[in-house]
């Protein structure tokens, strides 16, 4: 396959160059603070190749969403997010017409009484008067963006339809205005928790991407990363008790926002050696349930 090189819209050529394959991925983004593994850094890297959107899925709080911030930071190029939730539509996520900029206008040219409505009409529906949402800001953007799409699985599964356009041909339809073709090709980012499963259309047009708790090795570089002055001794034991935790099979395991949050505590308060006292003491900074913290505090202290 030979692509010329003005056949690769700038973004894609920025990806291509940062993320050619799994070692200079890791490096790239170990120098924005995002620890990778190879899992990581190869579904990264291939989406880069390809030009695919990348879905990257797991519990909440092991590192999706800053992944794509990093992946963005390497490139150097600007993040624009569009957050899912329950009820987000079309004027939410692609365009909206500027309702207040129609109607403005329609009285201008009332009181000038020269009402051909039908000049009127193809002056209010043109491009002027659109409101760019994430979607669209993403695909009509000048500089180099990632487009996050953020927690997709929150939304319904019909609104996720209002996204395969855009991932597969990375254009909008706007019935008013005609099809918006993309200045550039962006490299894109959605996120799942997992709390469905996410429609088989969606899934076809990406890369699937596995983000899981990381192994104590991984973790403890990233507290390593994250949390400034604590030692490579205190990062060690936070990755390994959070690990034990995790083996307890617990309702809400803690994830890598707590073991981060806990790490700095830990280095708040001076501590060198991590007792069972202080893991009890600390037990609400990782977990979210009573149910959890009484299971915890009865395996740690053998009560
Ligand atoms: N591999 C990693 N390298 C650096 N920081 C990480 C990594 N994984 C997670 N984090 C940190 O953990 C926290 C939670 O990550 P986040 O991306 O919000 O999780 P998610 O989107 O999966 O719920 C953030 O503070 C993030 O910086
Ligand atoms: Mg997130």
């Amino acid at each position: 396959m030979s692509a010329s090189p003005n056949t690769v819209p700038s973004v894609m050529a920025t990806a291509v160059a940062t993320f050619p394959n799994i070692a200079d991925t890791t490096a790239r983004l170990a120098e924005v603070g995002y620890v990778a593994d190879p899992h990581i850094a190869g579904v990264v890297s291939l989406a880069s190749l390809l030009g695919k959107p990348l879905l990257a899925e797991g519990p909440a709080g092991t590192g999706k969403t800053e992944l794509a911030k990093a992946v963005a930071r390497a490139m150097g190029a600007r993040v624009i997010r569009l957050q899912c939730y329950e009820g987000l539509d079309e004027s939410r996520a692609l365009y909206e017409w500027d309702y207040r900029k129609q109607l403005l206008r329609i009285q201008a040219v009332r009181q000038e009484a020269a009402g051909d409505w039908n000049a009127i009409e193809d002056d209010i529906f043109g491009e002027e008067y659109l409101l760019h949402r994430p979607l669209l800001e993403a695909i009509q953007a000048e500089d180099d963006v990632v487009l996050l799409i953020d927690e997709v699985d929150r939304l319904d599964i019909e609104t996720e339809a209002l996204l395969l356009e855009i991932l597969s041909d990375f254009q909008v339809s706007i019935p008013e205005l005609g099809t918006v073709h993309a200045r550039q090709h962006p490299m894109v980012v959605l996120t799942s928790n997992n709390s469905r499963d996410l429609s088989e259309a969606l899934k076809r047009r990406c890369l699937f991407m596995h983000v899981g708790y990381p192994t104590v090795e991984r973790e403890r570089e990233i507290i390593l990363a994250a949390v400034p002055g604590i030692t490579e001794n205190l990062a060690e034991q936070v990755a390994r008790i959070v690990r034990t935790l995790r083996d307890l099979n617990l309702k809400k395991s803690p994830s890598v926002s707590e073991s981060l949050d806990w790490a700095r505590v830990l280095v708040l308060q001076g501590q060198k050696d991590i007792t069972t006292d202080v893991v009890v003491e600390h037990l609400p900074v990782l977990l979210k349930h009573q149910a959890d913290i009484e299971k915890a505090t009865e395996e740690l202290t053998g009560a």
